[in-house]
C-alpha cells in the first residue's frame, strides 16, 4: 500500500502534489518523492523518510516549476526504504518516469531479461523494472507511452496503480490500475487533472472523479476527456464519472468509520497480497525466497523458537500447531519479554521467528539480540520493509498487509498466519512430510481463503447485534481449541484492548480446571466450535456452561445444526481446512470487539494507555 499522485493542468504542480501525498501518508510513509516538468526538464527529488523530510530537498525554487508532474509516498514491499529505492523512478533513458503502488510479482524474471538487454538498475524495486520494461517495449515496438504501457503491462504479473509520465510528451500522464486504487480528478471543463490513491489530495479542487476498475488504463490529456481503455484487449470504457459526497476524514478511512474497521476489511486484499508471487497453485510451489535461501538450515533445524508479543505473539501460538501438524518440527513460542531475560538453551540447530507486525518491539529486538548472542539463526516476519528487527535478523519474510494504523492489530495478525501457513507447507514439501496431493489441496484452499473472508466480513450487522447485547458486560471468556485456542486469546485481547471489558481466553477444555466458577446468567462466553478437530467435545463444554446460566456466543461452520439449538447466539463461518480456520475464526471476534467498544463510545483507533508500538520495555 502506498500513496501515488499527480497533476496535470493549469497550476503549479508542486503544492498540490506536496499536499497529496501528506494527505496519503497514512497509506504508507517510509520514503517520498516527487518530480516536475518545467517545460524543458525533469526535476526530480526523492528521499527516505517522510513528505516532511522531501520539503527539503527542493532548496532551489526553480526545482519546483512546472504545470506537470507525480509523487509518491512509499510503503516498501521490494528493497528497503532508502533514497535510492524511494519513487518516482525512471527509465534508463531518463524519458519514462513512473509512481507505483502495488507488487510486480513476476519482476526478477523480466529483470533478468532486461539486463540481458543491457540494461542496468540502480534500485532493488520491481518498479524500476516495470519503467524499463515499457521503455523497452516503447522502444522495440516504436509506440507512443500509452500503446507501450498497455503492452508492458500484459507480461506483467501481480498487483499495480501507477501514473507514467514521458518527457517527449509531456502533455499528458498514462494511469493503469489492477489491484490497488486509483482515483481521477477532473478539472472544470477538462482543464485539469488530479490523480490519487484516494480523492483526498483533490477534494478541494474538484468532487467530479473517476475511479478506475481494475485492467482498466488512462491516457489524461488537458483539454478533452479522458479517454478509458481495457488493458488487455483495448477496449473503450466508458467513464463513469462520481460526484463525491465523502469528507476528507471518511475518505482516508476508506468511508468506514475507525481505521480499524477499514482494516478489517482490508483483509482479504492484505492476504491475497501477502501470498502474491509466494503461493503458486497451477505451479503447484511455493517460493519464499528467505526460506529457499536457508533450505538446508531449516530442514536440519532440531527446534523453531517463535518469539513475539501481544497478537503477534497469538499468531507464533497458530503457527506452533501447523509447524509441528505440517512439518513435523517441534516448536516452542516464547513471550519475548520473558524470553529476553531468561538463560535459555539456544543451540546452532535453532532456528528462532520473530514475528513483529511493526518490526520494532523493543522486548522481541531484544530477545533476537539475545538468541543470535547464542548462535541461533534468526528469521524475522515483519509488516515494516527496512524495520529495527527485520534489519536485525538473518533472513526473513514480510506481511504485505499495508500500514496498520489501528492500534489493535487485525490483518497484521491474518497476514502473520498467512506467511507462517506458507513457510510450514514449503518445509513440510521439502522434508515430505506431506503429500503432494495434501499439498496442492491447501494451495488450492489457501487461496479461496481471502473470498471466504470477504464473504464473511458480510456478517458486519449480526455482530453488531449481538454486540449491542453484551456491550455492558463487565467479563467474557473466549474459548477455542487445537488451532482455535490462540484465536480464542487473541478474540480476548482484542475486547480487551478497545472495550476496556476484562476478558480471557481458555483452551475450551481447561473450564473444569477452575474458569467453569465464573460462569452465571451475566458471563458471555465465546466459544470457537468450528466442526473440526474435537468438535462434540467442544459442543459438550457448550453444554456445561448453558447448564450453569452461561451466554454462549458460538462461532460454528456453516451449516451448523447442532450448536445453534443450544447457544444463544450463532455466527457461521465458511467451511476451510482445519489448520486454515484460524483465517477465518478470528474475523467475527474482531468485528465483535470493534462494535462494542463503539457502542461503548471508547477510542478504538488509540485506546487509553496503547501505543501502536511497544518500542521501550
Ligand atoms: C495487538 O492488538 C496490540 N496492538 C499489541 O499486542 C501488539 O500485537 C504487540 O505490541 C506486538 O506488536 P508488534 O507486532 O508490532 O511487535
Ligand atoms: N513494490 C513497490 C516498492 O516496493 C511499491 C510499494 C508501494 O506500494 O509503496 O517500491
Amino acid at each position: 500500500m502506498c500513496g501515488i499522485t499527480g497533476y496535470i493542468g493549469y497550476r503549479d504542480a508542486y503544492p498540490i502534489i506536496i499536499n497529496g501525498l501528506q494527505r496519503l501518508e497514512y497509506r504508507g510513509y517510509d520514503s517520498a518523492g516527487v518530480v516536475l516538468y518545467d517545460g524543458k526538464q525533469i526535476n526530480l527529488s526523492k528521499t527516505k523518510g517522510k513528505v516532511s523530510d522531501l520539503l527539503n530537498k527542493f532548496d532551489a525554487e526553480d526545482a519546483k516549476k512546472g504545470n506537470v508532474g507525480i509523487g509518491h509516498t512509499r510503503w516498501a514491499t521490494h528493497g528497503v526504504p532508502n533514497d535510492v529505492n524511494s519513487h518516482p523512478h525512471t527509465s534508463q533513458s531518463g524519458d519514462l518516469v513512473i509512481v507505483h503502488n502495488g507488487i510486480i510479482e513476476n519482476y526478477d524474471t523480466i529483470k533478468k531479461e532486461l539486463i540481458n538487454r543491457g540494461y542496468t538498475f540502480h534500485s532493488d524495486t520491481d518498479t524500476e523494472v516495470l519503467i524499463n520494461l515499457i521503455e523497452e517495449v516503447k522502444k522495440n515496438n516504436n509506440v507512443k507511452l500509452g500503446k507501450a504501457v498497455q503492452i508492458a503491462l500484459n507480461e506483467v504479473v501481480g498487483a499495480f496503480a501507477i501514473a507514467v509520465f514521458d518527457i517527449e510528451k509531456p502533455d499528458e500522464i498514462v494511469v493503469a490500475k489492477l489491484g490497488s486504487p486509483i482515483a481521477i480528478g477532473i478539472g472544470k471543463d477538462n482543464t485539469e487533472f488530479f490523480i490519487a490513491s484516494d480523492a483526498s489530495p483533490f477534494l478541494e479542487y474538484t468532487k467530479d472523479a473517476i475511479y478506475l476498475e481494475d485492467e482498466e488504463m488512462a491516457i489524461i490529456k488537458v483539454g478533452r476527456a479522458i479517454e478509458i481503455r481495457k488493458i488487455n484487449d483495448d477496449s473503450v470504457v466508458t467513464a463513469n464519472v462520481q460526484e463525491l459526497q465523502m469528507n476528507l476524514e471518511q475518505i482516508e478511512k476508506g468511508g468506514y468509520d475507525h481505521f480499524m474497521l477499514k482494516e478489517i476489511h482490508e483483509q482479504p486484499r492484505a492476504i491475497t497480497d501477502t501470498f502474491r508471487g509466494r503461493l503458486l497453485k497451477d505451479e503447484a510451489i511455493i517460493k519464499m525466497a528467505g526460506i529457499e535461501d536457508n533450505m538446508k538450515r531449516f530442514l536440519n533445524a532440531e527446534r523453531i523458537l517463535i518469539v513475539a508479543c501481544g497478537t503477534s505473539w497469538h499468531a507464533g501460538l497458530v503457527a506452533e500447531y501447523i509447524f509441528e501438524e505440517f512439518a513435523r518440527i517441534p516448536v516452542e513460542v516464547e513471550y519475548a519479554s520473558e524470553f529476553r531475560y531468561r538463560n535459555p538453551i539456544i543451540t546452532e540447530k535453532d532456528i528462532v521467528i520473530a514475528i513483529s507486525q511493526s518490526g520494532e518491539t523493543a522486548d522481541t529486538l531484544a530477545a533476537i539480540k539475545m538468541a543470535k548472542s547464542k548462535g541461533a539463526f534468526v528469521f524475522g516476519v515483519c509488516n515494516v520493509v527496512g524495520s529495527s528487527i527485520s534489519r536485525e535478523s538473518d533472513a526473513g519474510a514480510y506481511t504485505h498487509a499495508g500500514p496498520e494504523i489501528g492500534v489493535a492489530s487485525t490483518k497484521a495478525f491474518t497476514t502473520q498466519i498467512t506467511v507462517l501457513t506458507l513457510i510450514a507447507l514449503r518445509l513440510a514439501r521439502a522434508k515430505g512430510t506431506m503429500s503432494s496431493s495434501d499439498f496442492r489441496m491447501y494451495l488450492h484452499e489457501m487461496e479461496l481463503i481471502p473470498n471466504k473472508v470477504e464473504k464473511l466480513l458480510e456478517i458486519d450487522s449480526k455482530v453488531e447485534e449481538i454486540a449491542r447485547k453484551y456491550l455492558l458486560s463487565t467479563n467474557f471468556l473466549y474459548l477455542g481449541r487445537g488451532f482455535n485456542f490462540p484465536v480464542a486469546l487473541e478474540g480476548a485481547l482484542k475486547l480487551k484492548e478497545i472495550s476496556y471489558i476484562h476478558a480471557e481466553g481458555y483452551p475450551a477444555a481447561e473450564m473444569k480446571h477452575g474458569p467453569i466458577a465464573l460462569i452465571d446468567d451475566r458471563m458471555p462466553v465465546v466459544v470457537i466450535a468450528t466442526n473440526k478437530g474435537h468438535y462434540d467435545k467442544v459442543v459438550s463444554n457448550i453444554q456445561e456452561i448453558k447448564s450453569r446460566q452461561g451466554k454462549i456466543i458460538a462461532i460454528v461452520t456453516e451449516g451448523d445444526t447442532v450448536v445453534k439449538e443450544i447457544a444463544d447466539h450463532v455466527i457461521e463461518i465458511p467451511d476451510t481446512e482445519e489448520a486454515l480456520t484460524p483465517l477465518l475464526t478470528t474475523i467475527p471476534l474482531q468485528l465483535l470487539s470493534y462494535y462494542i467498544a463503539v457502542m461503548r463510545d471508547c477510542n478504538v483507533d488509540q485506546p487509553r494507555n496503547l501505543a501502536k508500538s511497544v518500542t521501550v520495555e
